[in-house]
Protein backbone atom coordinates (compact mmCIF):
# COMPACT_ATOMS: atom_id res chain seq x y z
CA UNK A 1 0.00 0.00 0.00
CA UNK A 2 2.02 3.09 -0.97
CA UNK A 3 1.06 6.46 0.74
CA UNK A 4 -2.73 7.18 -0.99
CA UNK A 5 -5.64 9.23 0.54
CA UNK A 6 -7.21 6.12 0.82
CA UNK A 7 -10.48 8.11 2.60
CA UNK A 8 -13.18 5.91 0.68
CA UNK A 9 -12.34 3.16 2.93
CA UNK A 10 -14.08 5.10 6.03
CA UNK A 11 -17.07 7.19 4.75
CA UNK A 12 -20.75 6.51 4.52
CA UNK A 13 -22.34 7.31 1.09
CA UNK A 14 -25.75 8.56 0.78
CA UNK A 15 -26.95 7.71 -2.97
CA UNK A 16 -29.54 10.09 -4.21
CA UNK A 17 -31.57 11.54 -7.44
CA UNK A 18 -31.45 14.94 -7.48
CA UNK A 19 -35.17 14.90 -9.11
CA UNK A 20 -36.66 13.36 -6.07
CA UNK A 21 -35.00 15.11 -3.28
CA UNK A 22 -35.94 18.58 -2.92
CA UNK A 23 -37.76 21.20 -5.57
CA UNK A 24 -36.99 24.82 -4.91
CA UNK A 25 -38.82 25.99 -7.65
CA UNK A 26 -42.29 24.94 -7.39
CA UNK A 27 -42.20 23.00 -10.91
CA UNK A 28 -42.45 19.53 -9.36
CA UNK A 29 -38.96 18.47 -9.63
CA UNK A 30 -36.32 18.15 -7.42
CA UNK A 31 -33.30 20.49 -8.43
CA UNK A 32 -29.71 21.61 -7.96
CA UNK A 33 -30.75 24.65 -5.96
CA UNK A 34 -33.27 22.23 -3.58
CA UNK A 35 -30.24 20.11 -2.97
CA UNK A 36 -27.72 22.92 -2.11
CA UNK A 37 -30.81 24.29 0.12
CA UNK A 38 -30.49 21.03 2.08
CA UNK A 39 -27.27 19.95 2.22
CA UNK A 40 -27.64 20.48 5.75
CA UNK A 41 -29.50 17.97 6.12
CA UNK A 42 -26.98 15.53 5.08
CA UNK A 43 -24.38 17.41 7.06
CA UNK A 44 -26.63 16.71 10.29
CA UNK A 45 -26.93 13.30 9.43
CA UNK A 46 -23.41 12.81 9.18
CA UNK A 47 -23.06 11.09 5.34
CA UNK A 48 -19.70 12.21 4.16
CA UNK A 49 -19.95 11.15 0.32
CA UNK A 50 -22.71 11.56 -1.84
CA UNK A 51 -23.48 9.23 -5.18
CA UNK A 52 -25.54 11.26 -7.51
CA UNK A 53 -27.84 9.23 -10.28
CA UNK A 54 -27.49 10.34 -13.40
CA UNK A 55 -28.52 14.22 -13.75
CA UNK A 56 -27.27 14.85 -17.32
CA UNK A 57 -29.29 15.94 -20.41
CA UNK A 58 -31.32 12.86 -20.92
CA UNK A 59 -35.16 11.58 -22.96
CA UNK A 60 -35.22 10.33 -19.31
CA UNK A 61 -36.65 6.93 -20.36
CA UNK A 62 -34.59 5.33 -17.59
CA UNK A 63 -34.22 7.28 -15.09
CA UNK A 64 -31.88 9.09 -16.85
CA UNK A 65 -29.75 6.38 -17.33
CA UNK A 66 -30.33 7.35 -21.07
CA UNK A 67 -27.60 10.15 -21.79
CA UNK A 68 -28.08 12.63 -24.96
CA UNK A 69 -25.24 14.73 -23.96
CA UNK A 70 -22.63 14.02 -21.13
CA UNK A 71 -21.79 17.72 -21.04
CA UNK A 72 -24.54 19.32 -19.74
CA UNK A 73 -27.29 19.02 -17.30
CA UNK A 74 -30.65 18.20 -17.60
CA UNK A 75 -32.52 21.46 -17.88
CA UNK A 76 -35.06 20.39 -15.37
CA UNK A 77 -32.60 19.73 -12.58
CA UNK A 78 -30.63 23.15 -13.44
CA UNK A 79 -27.78 24.15 -14.98
CA UNK A 80 -23.48 23.58 -14.98
CA UNK A 81 -23.11 26.66 -13.17
CA UNK A 82 -25.80 25.06 -10.20
CA UNK A 83 -23.71 21.96 -10.61
CA UNK A 84 -20.26 23.63 -9.67
CA UNK A 85 -22.01 25.59 -6.63
CA UNK A 86 -23.45 22.28 -5.26
CA UNK A 87 -19.56 20.67 -5.33
CA UNK A 88 -18.32 23.84 -3.55
CA UNK A 89 -21.52 23.50 -0.84
CA UNK A 90 -20.78 20.21 -0.89
CA UNK A 91 -16.83 20.43 -0.01
CA UNK A 92 -17.47 22.78 2.13
CA UNK A 93 -19.71 20.88 4.60
CA UNK A 94 -16.95 18.02 4.04
CA UNK A 95 -18.77 15.88 2.10
CA UNK A 96 -17.82 14.59 -1.22
CA UNK A 97 -19.21 13.95 -4.42
CA UNK A 98 -19.31 10.90 -6.64
CA UNK A 99 -21.28 10.40 -10.05
CA UNK A 100 -22.88 7.81 -12.42
CA UNK A 101 -20.97 7.56 -15.27
CA UNK A 102 -22.84 5.45 -18.09
CA UNK A 103 -20.63 5.14 -20.84
CA UNK A 104 -21.54 1.43 -21.80
CA UNK A 105 -24.09 2.86 -23.71
CA UNK A 106 -25.98 6.39 -24.75
CA UNK A 107 -29.60 7.37 -25.72
CA UNK A 108 -30.77 6.73 -28.61
CA UNK A 109 -30.57 10.77 -29.21
CA UNK A 110 -27.41 11.41 -28.35
CA UNK A 111 -25.71 13.06 -31.47
CA UNK A 112 -23.26 10.27 -31.81
CA UNK A 113 -25.72 7.91 -32.25
CA UNK A 114 -28.21 10.21 -34.76
CA UNK A 115 -25.09 10.60 -36.92
CA UNK A 116 -24.11 6.80 -36.70
CA UNK A 117 -27.87 5.85 -38.01
CA UNK A 118 -27.78 8.24 -40.64
CA UNK A 119 -24.52 7.68 -42.48
CA UNK A 120 -22.51 4.05 -42.85
CA UNK A 121 -19.19 6.41 -43.26
CA UNK A 122 -19.65 8.25 -40.74
CA UNK A 123 -16.99 8.39 -38.39
CA UNK A 124 -19.57 7.77 -35.37
CA UNK A 125 -20.75 4.32 -36.93
CA UNK A 126 -18.46 2.28 -34.96
CA UNK A 127 -19.04 3.87 -32.35
CA UNK A 128 -21.73 1.71 -31.80
CA UNK A 129 -22.81 -2.31 -32.61
CA UNK A 130 -23.79 -3.33 -35.78
CA UNK A 131 -25.46 -6.08 -37.28
CA UNK A 132 -27.24 -6.62 -41.09
CA UNK A 133 -28.78 -10.23 -39.64
CA UNK A 134 -28.89 -11.24 -35.97
CA UNK A 135 -27.91 -15.00 -34.73
CA UNK A 136 -31.63 -16.25 -34.34
CA UNK A 137 -30.68 -16.94 -30.65
CA UNK A 138 -28.58 -14.17 -29.25
CA UNK A 139 -26.06 -16.13 -26.88
CA UNK A 140 -27.33 -12.69 -24.46
CA UNK A 141 -30.28 -12.04 -22.66
CA UNK A 142 -31.72 -8.61 -22.36
CA UNK A 143 -31.34 -7.25 -19.13
CA UNK A 144 -35.00 -6.89 -18.64
CA UNK A 145 -37.03 -9.77 -19.49
CA UNK A 146 -40.93 -8.75 -20.04
CA UNK A 147 -39.93 -5.40 -20.88
CA UNK A 148 -37.84 -5.75 -23.75
CA UNK A 149 -37.02 -9.01 -25.74
CA UNK A 150 -33.96 -9.17 -27.47
CA UNK A 151 -30.58 -7.02 -27.64
CA UNK A 152 -31.08 -6.39 -31.49
CA UNK A 153 -32.86 -3.55 -32.63
CA UNK A 154 -33.84 -2.98 -36.30
CA UNK A 155 -32.93 0.62 -36.93
CA UNK A 156 -35.06 1.63 -40.31
CA UNK A 157 -32.69 4.68 -40.90
CA UNK A 158 -29.43 2.23 -40.80
CA UNK A 159 -31.17 -0.22 -42.15
CA UNK A 160 -29.30 -2.60 -39.59
CA UNK A 161 -29.51 -3.97 -36.48
CA UNK A 162 -28.04 -2.57 -33.53
CA UNK A 163 -27.09 -4.09 -29.98
CA UNK A 164 -28.58 -2.88 -27.20
CA UNK A 165 -28.06 -5.07 -23.34
CA UNK A 166 -30.67 -2.36 -21.91
CA UNK A 167 -33.59 -1.42 -23.43
CA UNK A 168 -33.87 -0.51 -26.80
CA UNK A 169 -33.50 3.08 -26.80
CA UNK A 170 -30.06 1.99 -25.00
CA UNK A 171 -27.55 1.11 -27.87
CA UNK A 172 -24.19 -0.01 -26.50
CA UNK A 173 -21.24 1.65 -27.27
CA UNK A 174 -18.53 0.01 -28.93
CA UNK A 175 -15.68 0.22 -25.91
CA UNK A 176 -13.15 -1.98 -28.70
CA UNK A 177 -12.95 1.74 -30.53
CA UNK A 178 -10.42 3.39 -29.18
CA UNK A 179 -12.17 7.16 -30.31
CA UNK A 180 -15.01 5.69 -28.03
CA UNK A 181 -12.40 5.34 -25.21
CA UNK A 182 -10.75 8.91 -25.58
CA UNK A 183 -14.32 10.39 -25.55
CA UNK A 184 -14.76 8.60 -22.20
CA UNK A 185 -11.37 10.28 -20.71
CA UNK A 186 -12.85 13.53 -21.63
CA UNK A 187 -16.13 13.30 -20.22
CA UNK A 188 -14.40 11.99 -16.85
CA UNK A 189 -11.96 15.16 -17.08
CA UNK A 190 -14.92 17.51 -17.43
CA UNK A 191 -16.10 16.38 -14.39
CA UNK A 192 -13.39 15.66 -12.25
CA UNK A 193 -12.61 19.77 -13.07
CA UNK A 194 -16.30 20.72 -11.88
CA UNK A 195 -15.05 18.93 -8.31
CA UNK A 196 -15.88 15.79 -8.09
CA UNK A 197 -14.35 12.73 -6.11
CA UNK A 198 -15.07 10.26 -8.27
CA UNK A 199 -17.55 8.18 -10.54
CA UNK A 200 -20.29 5.23 -9.98
CA UNK A 201 -19.90 3.29 -13.00
CA UNK A 202 -22.41 2.25 -14.30
CA UNK A 203 -22.68 -1.58 -15.76
CA UNK A 204 -18.83 -2.08 -15.78
CA UNK A 205 -19.58 -5.61 -16.18
CA UNK A 206 -21.80 -5.51 -19.60
CA UNK A 207 -18.73 -2.91 -20.37
CA UNK A 208 -15.79 -5.16 -21.09
CA UNK A 209 -18.27 -8.03 -22.01
CA UNK A 210 -18.60 -9.34 -25.76
CA UNK A 211 -20.94 -7.30 -27.32
CA UNK A 212 -22.43 -8.79 -30.55
CA UNK A 213 -20.52 -10.00 -32.99
CA UNK A 214 -17.71 -7.95 -32.31
CA UNK A 215 -14.56 -9.70 -31.58
CA UNK A 216 -14.15 -9.76 -27.33
CA UNK A 217 -11.99 -7.48 -26.09
CA UNK A 218 -7.97 -8.69 -25.92
CA UNK A 219 -7.57 -7.78 -22.43
CA UNK A 220 -11.10 -6.92 -21.17
CA UNK A 221 -10.18 -5.64 -17.76
CA UNK A 222 -7.75 -2.79 -19.29
CA UNK A 223 -10.97 -0.69 -20.35
CA UNK A 224 -11.43 0.20 -16.40
CA UNK A 225 -8.21 0.27 -15.91
CA UNK A 226 -7.71 3.15 -18.26
CA UNK A 227 -10.42 5.03 -16.63
CA UNK A 228 -8.48 4.55 -13.36
CA UNK A 229 -5.09 5.63 -14.12
CA UNK A 230 -6.58 8.77 -16.28
CA UNK A 231 -8.73 9.71 -13.42
CA UNK A 232 -5.45 9.26 -10.72
CA UNK A 233 -3.79 11.40 -13.43
CA UNK A 234 -5.89 14.03 -12.70
CA UNK A 235 -6.89 13.77 -9.63
CA UNK A 236 -4.94 11.74 -6.99
CA UNK A 237 -7.48 10.80 -4.67
CA UNK A 238 -10.30 10.44 -7.03
CA UNK A 239 -12.32 6.74 -6.40
CA UNK A 240 -14.13 4.69 -8.97
CA UNK A 241 -17.35 3.01 -7.45
CA UNK A 242 -18.28 -0.10 -10.08
CA UNK A 243 -21.10 -1.74 -10.81
CA UNK A 244 -20.18 -5.15 -11.40
CA UNK A 245 -22.98 -7.86 -10.96
CA UNK A 246 -20.85 -10.47 -11.50
CA UNK A 247 -19.97 -13.92 -10.78
CA UNK A 248 -18.06 -14.54 -7.43
CA UNK A 249 -14.99 -15.66 -9.03
CA UNK A 250 -15.07 -12.73 -11.47
CA UNK A 251 -14.99 -10.20 -8.82
CA UNK A 252 -11.27 -10.07 -7.89
CA UNK A 253 -9.97 -9.27 -11.06
CA UNK A 254 -12.58 -5.85 -11.01
CA UNK A 255 -9.79 -4.54 -8.12
CA UNK A 256 -7.15 -5.13 -10.59
CA UNK A 257 -3.04 -5.11 -9.06
CA UNK A 258 -1.81 -2.85 -6.60
CA UNK A 259 -5.10 -0.89 -7.00
CA UNK A 260 -4.89 0.19 -10.55
CA UNK A 261 -8.51 -0.75 -11.35
CA UNK A 262 -11.87 -0.23 -9.24
CA UNK A 263 -11.35 1.24 -5.91
CA UNK A 264 -14.76 -0.10 -4.41
CA UNK A 265 -17.09 -2.84 -6.10
CA UNK A 266 -21.08 -2.70 -5.07
CA UNK A 267 -21.51 -5.95 -3.27
CA UNK A 268 -23.94 -7.59 -4.71
CA UNK A 269 -23.93 -10.79 -3.81
CA UNK A 270 -23.25 -9.73 0.18
CA UNK A 271 -26.46 -8.12 -0.79
CA UNK A 272 -29.00 -10.84 -1.35
CA UNK A 273 -27.12 -13.04 1.55
CA UNK A 274 -28.03 -10.46 3.87
CA UNK A 275 -31.68 -10.26 2.77
CA UNK A 276 -31.80 -13.79 3.27
CA UNK A 277 -30.87 -13.90 6.64
CA UNK A 278 -32.47 -10.96 7.47
CA UNK A 279 -35.89 -13.25 5.86
CA UNK A 280 -35.36 -15.91 8.06
CA UNK A 281 -33.58 -13.99 11.14
CA UNK A 282 -30.45 -16.28 10.98
CA UNK A 283 -27.00 -15.32 11.01
CA UNK A 284 -25.56 -18.61 8.64
CA UNK A 285 -26.88 -17.23 5.40
CA UNK A 286 -24.62 -13.95 5.88
CA UNK A 287 -21.45 -16.13 6.93
CA UNK A 288 -22.03 -18.09 3.86
CA UNK A 289 -21.89 -14.85 1.39
CA UNK A 290 -19.04 -13.59 3.45
CA UNK A 291 -17.48 -16.66 2.60
CA UNK A 292 -18.81 -16.72 -1.33
CA UNK A 293 -16.57 -13.26 -1.50
CA UNK A 294 -12.76 -13.46 -2.63
CA UNK A 295 -10.43 -11.23 0.04
CA UNK A 296 -9.83 -8.04 -1.47
CA UNK A 297 -8.22 -6.80 1.75
CA UNK A 298 -5.03 -4.59 0.90
CA UNK A 299 -6.70 -4.59 -2.79
CA UNK A 300 -10.21 -2.98 -2.73
CA UNK A 301 -12.72 -2.27 -1.07
CA UNK A 302 -16.58 -3.64 -1.06
CA UNK A 303 -19.60 -1.38 -1.15
CA UNK A 304 -22.01 -2.83 0.92
CA UNK A 305 -25.97 -2.22 0.58
CA UNK A 306 -29.12 -3.26 1.61
CA UNK A 307 -31.25 -0.85 -0.84
CA UNK A 308 -30.80 0.98 -3.94
CA UNK A 309 -33.17 2.30 -6.87
CA UNK A 310 -33.47 -0.60 -8.61
CA UNK A 311 -34.61 -4.22 -7.85
CA UNK A 312 -33.45 -5.97 -4.78
CA UNK A 313 -31.39 -8.93 -6.98
CA UNK A 314 -31.57 -12.02 -5.10
CA UNK A 315 -30.65 -14.24 -8.79
CA UNK A 316 -27.31 -15.06 -7.10
CA UNK A 317 -28.88 -17.04 -4.37
CA UNK A 318 -30.04 -20.55 -4.72
CA UNK A 319 -33.83 -21.76 -5.73
CA UNK A 320 -34.54 -22.62 -2.22
CA UNK A 321 -33.36 -19.42 -0.09
CA UNK A 322 -34.44 -17.10 -3.57
CA UNK A 323 -38.22 -18.49 -2.47
CA UNK A 324 -37.67 -18.13 1.25
CA UNK A 325 -36.64 -14.32 0.29
CA UNK A 326 -39.88 -14.18 -2.21
CA UNK A 327 -41.81 -15.80 0.31
CA UNK A 328 -40.88 -13.40 3.40
CA UNK A 329 -40.79 -10.16 1.49
CA UNK A 330 -42.52 -10.37 -1.75
CA UNK A 331 -45.39 -12.83 -0.98
CA UNK A 332 -47.36 -10.71 -3.29
CA UNK A 333 -46.35 -11.05 -7.31
CA UNK A 334 -46.68 -7.19 -7.61
CA UNK A 335 -43.78 -7.05 -5.25
CA UNK A 336 -41.56 -8.71 -7.75
CA UNK A 337 -40.43 -8.18 -10.99
CA UNK A 338 -37.71 -9.54 -13.89
CA UNK A 339 -38.64 -13.18 -11.85
CA UNK A 340 -35.50 -12.05 -9.57
CA UNK A 341 -35.69 -9.59 -7.70
CA UNK A 342 -38.20 -6.92 -5.47
CA UNK A 343 -39.38 -3.55 -6.12
CA UNK A 344 -39.67 -2.73 -2.24
CA UNK A 345 -38.33 -0.41 0.22
CA UNK A 346 -36.33 -1.65 3.20
CA UNK A 347 -39.04 0.00 5.67
CA UNK A 348 -42.16 -2.15 4.39
CA UNK A 349 -40.07 -5.04 4.34
CA UNK A 350 -39.46 -5.21 8.21
CA UNK A 351 -43.39 -4.25 8.61
CA UNK A 352 -42.13 -0.86 9.65
CA UNK A 353 -40.44 -1.33 12.64
CA UNK A 354 -37.91 0.51 13.78
CA UNK A 355 -35.70 -1.39 15.72
CA UNK A 356 -35.58 -3.94 13.00
CA UNK A 357 -34.58 -1.27 10.77
CA UNK A 358 -32.19 -0.03 12.67
CA UNK A 359 -30.57 -3.33 13.46
CA UNK A 360 -30.47 -4.28 9.74
CA UNK A 361 -28.56 -1.37 9.48
CA UNK A 362 -26.45 -1.20 12.25
CA UNK A 363 -25.45 -4.77 10.90
CA UNK A 364 -24.62 -3.01 7.14
CA UNK A 365 -22.43 -0.91 8.81
CA UNK A 366 -20.46 -3.44 10.86
CA UNK A 367 -20.26 -5.58 7.55
CA UNK A 368 -16.25 -5.32 6.00
CA UNK A 369 -16.84 -2.25 3.69
CA UNK A 370 -18.09 1.38 2.86
CA UNK A 371 -21.61 1.52 3.96
CA UNK A 372 -24.23 2.94 1.90
CA UNK A 373 -27.64 3.89 2.32
CA UNK A 374 -30.08 5.19 -0.14
CA UNK A 375 -31.92 8.51 0.23
CA UNK A 376 -35.50 8.03 1.90
CA UNK A 377 -34.01 4.68 4.34
CA UNK A 378 -33.20 6.55 6.86
CA UNK A 379 -36.93 7.86 7.89
CA UNK A 380 -37.78 4.60 6.74
CA UNK A 381 -39.80 5.33 3.60
CA UNK A 382 -42.32 2.68 1.97
CA UNK A 383 -42.69 2.07 -2.17
CA UNK A 384 -45.77 2.89 -4.37
CA UNK A 385 -46.43 -0.56 -5.57
CA UNK A 386 -48.64 1.54 -8.39
CA UNK A 387 -46.17 3.10 -9.95
CA UNK A 388 -44.92 0.40 -12.95
CA UNK A 389 -41.72 -1.44 -12.49
CA UNK A 390 -38.82 0.23 -10.82
CA UNK A 391 -40.60 3.62 -10.34
CA UNK A 392 -42.16 1.67 -7.13
CA UNK A 393 -38.80 2.77 -4.85
CA UNK A 394 -38.33 6.03 -6.43
CA UNK A 395 -41.15 8.61 -5.39
CA UNK A 396 -39.78 12.33 -3.80
CA UNK A 397 -38.72 12.41 -0.03
CA UNK A 398 -41.09 12.89 2.75
CA UNK A 399 -39.78 16.68 4.16
CA UNK A 400 -42.96 17.04 6.18
CA UNK A 401 -46.73 16.94 6.69
CA UNK A 402 -47.14 19.62 4.52
CA UNK A 403 -48.68 19.62 1.27
CA UNK A 404 -46.57 17.28 -1.43
CA UNK A 405 -44.92 16.28 1.68
CA UNK A 406 -42.68 19.42 1.82
CA UNK A 407 -40.97 18.18 -1.55
CA UNK A 408 -42.30 20.89 -3.90
CA UNK A 409 -44.96 23.91 -3.36
CA UNK A 410 -45.85 23.06 -6.77
CA UNK A 411 -49.40 21.45 -8.46
CA UNK A 412 -49.95 18.05 -7.13
CA UNK A 413 -50.14 16.83 -10.92
CA UNK A 414 -46.72 18.36 -11.83
CA UNK A 415 -45.13 16.29 -9.55
CA UNK A 416 -42.36 14.11 -11.07
CA UNK A 417 -43.85 11.19 -9.35
CA UNK A 418 -46.44 10.77 -7.28
CA UNK A 419 -46.25 11.06 -3.43
CA UNK A 420 -47.10 7.98 -0.75
CA UNK A 421 -50.19 9.53 0.78
CA UNK A 422 -51.93 6.41 2.10
CA UNK A 423 -51.30 3.54 4.35
CA UNK A 424 -48.75 3.53 7.70
CA UNK A 425 -45.75 4.86 5.22
CA UNK A 426 -47.77 8.14 4.32
CA UNK A 427 -46.39 11.52 4.27
CA UNK A 428 -48.39 12.37 7.00
CA UNK A 429 -46.58 9.12 9.14
CA UNK A 430 -43.28 8.89 7.71
CA UNK A 431 -41.62 12.45 7.23
CA UNK A 432 -38.15 14.28 7.92
CA UNK A 433 -39.83 16.89 10.39
CA UNK A 434 -41.32 14.61 12.47
CA UNK A 435 -38.39 12.22 12.99
CA UNK A 436 -36.03 15.53 13.64
CA UNK A 437 -38.46 16.47 16.89
CA UNK A 438 -38.65 12.75 18.01
CA UNK A 439 -36.06 11.69 20.11
CA UNK A 440 -34.57 8.26 18.97
CA UNK A 441 -36.74 7.84 15.73
CA UNK A 442 -35.05 6.43 13.21
CA UNK A 443 -33.20 9.32 11.77
CA UNK A 444 -31.70 9.70 15.16
CA UNK A 445 -30.57 6.39 15.18
CA UNK A 446 -29.28 6.01 12.13
CA UNK A 447 -27.26 9.29 12.54
CA UNK A 448 -26.03 8.09 15.37
CA UNK A 449 -24.63 4.92 13.82
CA UNK A 450 -23.36 6.50 10.95
CA UNK A 451 -21.10 8.63 13.88
CA UNK A 452 -20.31 5.85 15.34
CA UNK A 453 -18.95 3.71 12.06
CA UNK A 454 -16.98 7.00 11.13
CA UNK A 455 -15.60 6.81 14.79
CA UNK A 456 -14.15 3.40 13.73
CA UNK A 457 -12.41 3.34 10.92
CA UNK A 458 -11.19 -0.14 12.13
CA UNK A 459 -13.95 -1.66 10.01
CA UNK A 460 -12.86 0.33 7.10
CA UNK A 461 -8.94 -1.03 7.64
CA UNK A 462 -9.06 -3.69 9.91
CA UNK A 463 -8.27 -7.40 9.45
CA UNK A 464 -11.91 -9.07 9.75
CA UNK A 465 -13.08 -12.29 11.35
CA UNK A 466 -16.32 -13.88 11.74
CA UNK A 467 -16.98 -15.13 15.50
CA UNK A 468 -18.69 -18.26 16.76
CA UNK A 469 -21.33 -18.12 18.26
CA UNK A 470 -23.66 -20.77 19.70
CA UNK A 471 -27.34 -18.99 18.74
CA UNK A 472 -28.90 -19.51 15.78
CA UNK A 473 -30.14 -15.95 15.09
CA UNK A 474 -27.02 -14.18 16.58
CA UNK A 475 -24.01 -12.60 14.43
CA UNK A 476 -20.80 -11.39 15.95
CA UNK A 477 -17.86 -10.06 13.91
CA UNK A 478 -14.28 -8.22 15.06
CA UNK A 479 -11.82 -5.93 13.50
CA UNK A 480 -8.42 -5.48 14.77
CA UNK A 481 -6.31 -2.68 13.21
CA UNK A 482 -2.95 -1.11 14.51
CA UNK A 483 -3.94 -1.86 18.16
CA UNK A 484 -7.99 -1.12 18.09
CA UNK A 485 -10.58 -3.95 18.19
CA UNK A 486 -14.24 -3.56 17.54
CA UNK A 487 -16.09 -6.88 18.14
CA UNK A 488 -20.04 -6.41 17.11
CA UNK A 489 -23.34 -8.61 18.34
CA UNK A 490 -26.23 -8.57 16.26
CA UNK A 491 -29.22 -10.56 16.98
CA UNK A 492 -31.28 -11.05 14.15
CA UNK A 493 -34.80 -12.78 15.58
CA UNK A 494 -37.55 -11.83 17.92
CA UNK A 495 -36.38 -13.60 21.14
CA UNK A 496 -33.66 -12.90 23.60
CA UNK A 497 -30.34 -14.25 23.38
CA UNK A 498 -27.14 -14.87 24.95
CA UNK A 499 -23.69 -15.62 23.84
CA UNK A 500 -20.67 -16.36 24.96
CA UNK A 501 -17.61 -14.72 22.86
CA UNK A 502 -14.00 -15.54 23.48
CA UNK A 503 -12.93 -12.19 23.59
CA UNK A 504 -9.07 -12.34 23.99
CA UNK A 505 -7.30 -10.89 27.36
CA UNK A 506 -9.82 -11.05 30.23
CA UNK A 507 -7.86 -7.71 31.86
CA UNK A 508 -8.89 -6.04 29.01
CA UNK A 509 -11.53 -3.22 29.29
CA UNK A 510 -14.72 -3.27 27.29
CA UNK A 511 -16.46 -0.44 26.12
CA UNK A 512 -20.14 -0.23 24.72
CA UNK A 513 -19.67 2.26 21.42
CA UNK A 514 -23.52 2.19 20.75
CA UNK A 515 -26.29 -0.29 20.43
CA UNK A 516 -27.93 -2.42 23.46
CA UNK A 517 -28.09 -5.06 25.95
CA UNK A 518 -25.61 -6.30 28.84
CA UNK A 519 -22.63 -8.09 28.93
CA UNK A 520 -20.48 -9.54 31.60
CA UNK A 521 -17.13 -11.29 32.01
CA UNK A 522 -17.63 -14.37 33.11
CA UNK A 523 -15.07 -16.65 35.14
CA UNK A 524 -13.26 -19.00 32.28
CA UNK A 525 -12.72 -15.22 30.78
CA UNK A 526 -15.36 -15.18 28.25
CA UNK A 527 -18.01 -12.12 27.59
CA UNK A 528 -21.29 -12.95 27.55
CA UNK A 529 -23.18 -10.94 25.58
CA UNK A 530 -27.18 -10.78 25.81
CA UNK A 531 -29.50 -9.22 23.59
CA UNK A 532 -33.20 -8.50 23.87
CA UNK A 533 -35.04 -9.07 20.58
CA UNK A 534 -33.54 -7.38 17.75
CA UNK A 535 -30.97 -5.80 19.59
CA UNK A 536 -27.28 -4.94 18.82
CA UNK A 537 -24.33 -3.59 20.39
CA UNK A 538 -20.54 -2.55 19.56
CA UNK A 539 -18.01 -2.93 21.32
CA UNK A 540 -14.63 -1.60 21.52
CA UNK A 541 -12.11 -4.21 23.52
CA UNK A 542 -8.96 -2.59 25.36
CA UNK A 543 -8.12 1.07 24.97
CA UNK A 544 -8.77 3.20 21.70
CA UNK A 545 -5.42 3.89 20.24
CA UNK A 546 -4.66 6.60 17.69
CA UNK A 547 -4.56 5.44 13.72
CA UNK A 548 -2.41 6.22 10.74
CA UNK A 549 -4.67 6.31 7.51
CA UNK A 550 -2.13 4.77 4.92
C1 LIG B 1 -27.76 0.22 -13.96
C2 LIG B 1 -28.69 1.14 -13.22
C3 LIG B 1 -30.09 0.90 -13.71
C4 LIG B 1 -30.14 1.15 -15.21
C5 LIG B 1 -29.09 0.33 -15.93
C6 LIG B 1 -28.94 0.76 -17.37
O1 LIG B 1 -28.01 -1.11 -13.68
O2 LIG B 1 -28.55 0.97 -11.84
O3 LIG B 1 -31.03 1.72 -13.07
O4 LIG B 1 -31.41 0.81 -15.72
O5 LIG B 1 -27.82 0.47 -15.33
O6 LIG B 1 -28.16 1.92 -17.47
Amino acid sequence: MGLEDKWHKNETIYSMDVETFYDSDGDGVGDFQGLIDRLGYLSRLGVSCIWLLPFYETPNLDNGYDIADYYQVDSRLGTLGDFVEFTHEARARGIRVIIDMVVNHTSDQHPWFQAARRDPDSPYRDYYVWTDEPAQAPDKDTFFPGEEEDVWNYDEVAEAYYYHRFYRFQPDLNLRNPDVREEIRKILGFWLELGVSGFRVDAATLMIDQKGDLPPLEEPHSVLKEMKSFVRSREGDAVLLAEADDAPDELEAYFGEDGNEMDLLLNFVLNAHLTHALAREEASPLVAGLERLPDVSGTGQWANFLRNYDELNVGRLSGGARAEVFETFGPEERMRIYGRGLRRRLAPMLEGDPDRIELAYSLLFALPGTPIIVSGDEIGMGEDLSLPGRNAVRTPLHWSDDPNAGFSNGDPDDLVRGIIDEGPFSYEHVNVAAQRAEQNSLLDRMSRLIGTRKECPSLGWGAHTVLATDSDSVFANRYDWEENTVVTVHNLAADTATVPLDLGDPDDPLHRLVGAGEHTRRDDGRVAVELGGYEYCWLRVGAEHATRHW
